[in-house]
């Protein structure tokens, strides 16, 4: 973990909102460093901090307040819903209710990249914009050293959206999240970067099973063979997952999928020995490491590519594993634009 260095700045938190000149501060991922944010947090402010799968914009579940400067931050659209990210299996029970196929979800995954879509609990106690009026709630129990510590500390459900702007590429450094956040938070907490690099798995819990909304760092091969559960595809993603709007993860340039022959000067990203580029998710062809890497290098090809008034072209990547949530994430990428979500 690097650690970076606090600045004795005191932006208000919650209510007053920031004060002109004051920046987001770049917090350090020890127990000091964890304190401080808490306490913003606890204040109804806003503060990144770092999963194992990106950074997340964290704000108390329970203030109306707080979870409304989360869409203001990032512009996303109100009928979003977000997840909620908790200490623990048995929090998650006071929250919601867990069916038998819950609950073998949350043994074998939690804590880790795995979010469950569960009828929210008679008495949630959670601000009614988490949920963005649908029947239903997003939660997740994260495995990250830093994100659990910040959670015990403030005590509370953290609401916690990806901490990028809506519709941009999700970060998965401190860097990532102040390119696009900087002066709208109270502050990040760098813990360098993301180690699973992707966002998590999304499984809606219904009475006919349970469907896949969004792939992530847990595929749906992994759940089988751990819990014997067959997902159901993802289906009616307006009623279902609202967030998954086709274009997302939006860099500024064109991008081109599978593609082993690119242009004269496009920037293309390579993928394993055979299919080199002048930047590569993994030139072994390991797809844990291009799922690390995906959205770091995603964010240099756009930035030459915007140099170059070039297009982005990506190697093939294999379907299977967590290939089939990179695949995803770069189908977003290269969709054609609408409306930007989350
Ligand atoms: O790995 C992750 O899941 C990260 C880290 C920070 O935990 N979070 C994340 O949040 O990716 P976000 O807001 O970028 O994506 C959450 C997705 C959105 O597509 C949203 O529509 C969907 O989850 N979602 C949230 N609540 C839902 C619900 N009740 N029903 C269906 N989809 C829901
Ligand atoms: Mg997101």
């Amino acid at each position: 973990m690097t650690s970076g260095t606090s600045r004795q700045l005191h932006p208000p938190p919650g209510g007053g909102g920031k004060e002109k000149g004051h920046g987001t501060l770049r917090l350090p991922p020890d127990a000091a460093g964890i304190a401080r944010a808490a306490e913003m947090v606890r204040a109804g402010g806003l503060v990144a901090m770092p999963t194992e799968t990106v950074y997340g914009l964290a704000a108390d579940a329970t203030s109306p307040d707080a979870v409304a400067r989360i869409y203001a931050a990032k512009g996303r659209p109100s009928f979003n819903p977000l997840i909620v990210h908790l200490p623990d299996i048995e929090t998650a029970r006071h929250l919601a209710r867990f069916s038998p196929e819950a609950e073998a979800l949350a043994a074998s995954f939690w804590p880790g990249p795995l979010t469950l879509v569960v009828p929210p609990g008679p008495q949630h106690g959670l601000a009614p914009a988490v949920t963005a009026g649908l029947p239903t709630v997003a939660l997740r129990v994260p495995a990250h050293p830093v994100a659990r510590a910040l959670i015990a500390a403030a005590g509370r459900p953290l609401a916690a959206p990806s901490a990028n702007p809506s519709g941009r590429i999700s970060p998965t450094t401190a860097d990532h999240v102040l390119e696009g956040l900087s002066g709208r938070i109270e502050a990040v907490i760098d813990a360098g970067p993301c180690p699973v690099g992707i966002e998590s798995t999304i499984l809606a819990v219904t009475e006919t099973g349970v469907r896949l909304l969004r792939p992530g760092g847990i595929s749906p091969e992994t759940i089988r063979e751990k819990t014997g559960i067959e997902l159901l595809g993802p289906q009616g993603k307006a009623v279902l997952a609202p967030g998954m709007l086709h274009s997302h993860y939006a860099p500024h340039a064109p991008l081109r999928l599978d593609v082993t022959a690119p242009p004269p000067g496009a920037v293309h990203v390579g993928f394993g020995p055979d299919r080199p580029g002048e930047l590569t998710l993994s030139a072994e062809g390991d797809l844990a490491e291009a799922a690390r890497n995906l959205f770091a290098v995603l964010r240099v090809a756009d930035e030459r590519a915007a140099r170059r008034g070039a297009v982005i072209t990506v190697a093939p990547i294999p379907r299977r594993g967590v290939g089939i949530a990179i695949n995803d994430r770069l189908a977003r990428a290269a969709a054609p634009r609408e409306a930007p979500e989350s």
